[in-house]
């Protein structure tokens, strides 16, 4: 794996977006986690804990409709072993979203009992949705809350400029303050993370990337590359280059001097894994990371 490219980042950025949570975190009860559940590990920012000041969290196992269903069971498992309660969502068609406003009241029981003993009735539970680019903020925001922008800009203290939506049931949303980026020091991650299409892989060299998913393709995934692009028997013994090779075949793909068009292939392949045409796949394992 030494020869796999190596991915520069650049978390400048961040300084600004970590001053914005802070200056948000008085006005939220909770944080939404959002998270894609085909690489749970690695599409987490591991400084939002930090960031977020200890506050009550939730985790959503975003686009689990991609995702190994076997394998977000043992992430929701793993989890719940942190303390953490994970939801499984699929923000696209909103399975799973019913879950969420029921679980925000019970992670926030002790405030809301606090809040009645003193007698205030009809407040709004507000939770931040936080997640890194590309996971499905929007469209987790835009499933809950349609188009109601909550009418909270007018409340004493509230930063400029963070956007509110309500949804029902008495919660309010806020969406991430800033851009939180991904955080990687290792090539294993920043790979996982372009493999889904979190980072733009115009940077990077297409065919490597490829090789590198075949390279860490889960055992639970091979049968499905097997059978989508008919390898041959023992195909998982060849060198990675030469099952693109194989798949390029597969798909008729020619270059030059009758040359498998790999390049084109590994854009197919990263294009069918992308949009799981390639089957339901996660890249990450709980016991793994
Ligand atoms: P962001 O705000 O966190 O940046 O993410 P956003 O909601 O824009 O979602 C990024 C992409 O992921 C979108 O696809 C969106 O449709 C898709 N997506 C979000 N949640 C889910 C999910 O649960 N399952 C699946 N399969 N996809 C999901 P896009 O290609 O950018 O747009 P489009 O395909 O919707 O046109």
């Amino acid at each position: 794996m030494n020869d796999k490219q190596n991915i520069q980042w650049f978390p400048g950025h961040m300084t600004k977006t970590r001053r914005q949570i802070a200056a948000s975190l008085k006005q939220i009860d909770a944080v939404a986690e959002i998270v894609d559940a085909r690489i749970p590990a690695a599409s987490r920012n591991p400084d939002l804990t930090e960031m977020t000041g200890g506050k009550p969290r939730l985790v959503l196992l975003n686009k689990c409709d991609m995702a190994d269903p076997a394998a977000t069971t043992a992430w929701i498992a793993w989890f719940a072993a942190q303390g953490v309660r994970a939801l499984p969502v699929d923000c696209r068609s909103g399975k799973g979203l019913n879950a969420f406003v029921p679980a925000v009241k019970e992670l926030l029981a002790d405030l809301l009992a606090r809040r009645q003993a003193k007698g205030m009735v009809g407040g709004t539970l507000r939770v931040m949705v936080a997640g890194i680019p590309n996971v499905g903020k929007s469209s987790f925001i835009n499933r809950l809350a349609g188009s109601s922008k909550a009418k909270v800009e007018d409340r004493p203290g509230v930063t400029r400029g963070n956007q509110w939506f309500t949804v029902r049931g008495g919660v309010d949303l806020m969406d991430t303050p800033g851009v939180l980026w991904p955080k990687f020091d290792d090539q294993e991650v920043a790979h996982r993370l372009a493999f889904t299409g979190a980072i733009r892989d115009e940077i990077l060299d297409v065919e490597e990337l490829a090789v590198s998913f075949i390279e860490s393709l889960p055992v639970a995934a091979r049968p499905l590359l097997a059978a989508r692009y008919k390898l041959p028997d023992g195909w998982e013994t060849l060198p990675p280059y030469e099952v693109l090779e194989a798949i390029g075949r597969a798909r008729g793909m020619k270059a030059a001097r009758g040359e498998v068009d790999t390049a084109r292939a590994a854009a197919t392949l990263l294009d069918e894994f992308r949009s799981a045409k390639l089957g339901r796949i996660t890249l990450e394992y709980p016991e793994r990371t």
